[in-house]
């Protein structure tokens, strides 16, 4: 929900970590997307900063590789960006290295009366701290905004999240933090707040008197590829559970904000999470890929660093509770996983079964399907007549697709958010604080010696066996 304020003048980006996976793959092309939609002010420097000694001609190519130029029209924004941009090497390390990037930022900025600092940290999160530390230390302007943007993991469990937030505190204020969760970036899930509350349809009956449950799925047909290591010290539920998921679920419950201002979304957020209870080990079903059916694909303990006894949780499936007033008594379903027989986010609010079904033969309840991705689009099932003599109803969907439509990518939206210092699609600490309280106690579980083995599925299977038999014996039990 961008504010109407613009990118300051006299503002340089800093991306540290210019080098790696992210910034190539995300914040460069994304940065760009900004440049072709004339989003970036005149006056705005990106400086690249990495420990590699690397030529600009070098660096150029980095930026340039992933980018498919569609139209003649964009070379020209594309040199454009380039010419934006310049790149600082880190490689003498410690003070010496801070000392050469704020000496570019001097360059940058000479003679402007403001001086605005936004340093991007695409770097292991083992390095945060200190290189939090050195930034307060060399290169915080005195004279503008500093902001440091981070980017998950925000620590592997309450304890060092807080630990984290702990060590950030003494250098940046929280007003100077922006956290990046890149599901808040995603167009259909900005949309959640348009469609709930800008929808009078939808608000009188967003509740447990007409709603019987929700199912929230992020699941993806590839596997851990090249990742295992990492992988195997996260998974899912670290990876994409207490985030993006936890995230999703915080817009499609809370109450209706005061007003769209980061303050007033976020304490509608934090508020609604505190009424979450911790995910109990006994409502969920935890599973880890094995070799595919045909034998081409290989079990995640085939990916290179992951030992044969690891028990890490490819896949997870849990029921969420929201004890207040307006959910209690709703599952939540959450069901997250890799290397599936298929790629999707979506949300699923099935709507219970109409008084009037004795009247007619064949009604089914309302059900709307949010395609977060891909094909994006929202979907309500409703009830109509066949067109025939007879009085059959069928089930057929109001279609609401994006087909067509050209949506921006997810780091566009929130590099131009940071860039601004909008921070509505920022993950506030009160927040962060409590998804890590929902999921805390399962992952100790999970971690601990008693922890149990996870149930097999093979690659590119719809998961673990039972998943059904877990969600409708779950439902009977209401
Ligand atoms: P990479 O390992 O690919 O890149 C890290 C970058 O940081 C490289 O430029 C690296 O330089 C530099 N770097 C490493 N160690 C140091 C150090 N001690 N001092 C200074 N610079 C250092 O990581 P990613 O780009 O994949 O990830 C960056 C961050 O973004 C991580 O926190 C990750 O969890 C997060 N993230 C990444 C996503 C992705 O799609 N890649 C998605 C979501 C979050 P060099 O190569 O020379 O070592
Ligand atoms: C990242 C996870 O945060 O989100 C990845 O680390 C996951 O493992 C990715 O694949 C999913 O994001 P998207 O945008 O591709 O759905």
């Amino acid at each position: 929900m961008a504010l109407a304020v613009e990118i300051k003048e006299s503002t340089v980006l800093v991306i540290l970590g210019a080098s790696g996976d992210l910034a190539k793959k995300k914040l460069f092309p994304g940065l760009f997307g900004l440049e072709k939609r004339c989003l970036l002010p005149d006056d705005l420097k990106i400086v690249g900063f990495a420990p590699d000694e690397m030529s600009y001609e070098n660096f150029i190519d980095i930026i340039r590789k992933p980018i498919k130029l569609e139209s003649p029209r964009f070379a020209e924004q594309l040199k454009q960006f380039c010419e934006r941009c310049s790149y600082v090497s880190g490689h003498e390390g410690g003070d010496k290295a801070f000392e050469a990037l704020k000496k570019r930022l001097d360059e940058l900025l000479k003679g402007r009366k403001e001086r605005n600092h936004l340093f991007y940290m695409a770097l292991p999160p083992s390095v945060f701290v200190p290189m939090s530390e050195m930034l307060k230390k060399h290169c915080y302007s005195e004279r503008g905004n500093s902001r440091i943007i981070i980017e998950k993991p925000f620590g592997h469990d309450l304890e060092s999240s807080r630990d984290l937030q702990k060590h950030l505190e003494p250098n940046w204020r929280e007003d100077e933090i922006f956290r990046v969760d890149h599901y808040l970036g995603k167009e259909v899930v900005n949309n959640l707040l348009v469609l709930r509350f800008g929808n009078e349809i939808f608000g009188s009956i967003w509740n447990s008197r007409h709603i019987e449950s929700i199912q929230i799925s992020i699941i993806e047909g590839g596997g851990a590829e090249g990742r295992g290591s990492y992988f195997n010290s996260t998974g899912v539920i670290r990876d994409v559970m207490q985030n993006h998921m936890t995230q999703i679920l915080a817009l499609l419950t809370m109450e209706r904000p005061k007003s769209f201002s980061s303050d007033d979304l976020c304490d509608q957020k934090a508020r609604l999470l505190e009424w979450i209870e911790p995910i109990e080990h006994d409502e969920t079903i935890i599973g880890q890929y094995s070799k595919s059916e045909d034998g081409e694909k290989p079990a995640f303990k085939d990916e290179e660093d992951v030992p044969d006894d690891s028990k890490c949780a490819t896949f997870c499936a849990a029921i969420a509770h929201i004890g207040n007033e307006r959910w209690n008594g709703v599952p939540f379903f959450l069901k997250a996983g890799k290397a599936l027989n298929e790629s999707k986010t979506e949300i699923i609010v099935q709507f219970k079964q109409s008084t009037n079904v004795n009247i007619f033969n064949d009604l089914l309840p309302n059900k709307l399907t949010i395609n977060v991705q891909p094909n994006e689009g929202v979907y309500l099932q409703i009830n109509s007549f066949v067109p025939s003599l007879e009085t059959k109803t069928e089930a057929i969907n109001l279609d609401l697709t994006y087909r067509g439509r050209e949506i921006p990518e997810a780091y566009e939206a929130l590099l131009l958010d940071a860039m601004k210092g909008d921070y509505s699609r920022s993950v506030r600490e009160d927040e962060l604080d409590a998804s890590w309280r929902i999921f805390t106690p399962l992952l100790h579980f999970l971690d601990g010696e008693e922890s149990v083995e996870p149930r097999k599925y093979a690659y590119g299977s719809t998961g673990p066996e039972g998943l059904d038999e877990f969600i409708s014996s779950y439902q009977q039990k209401r």
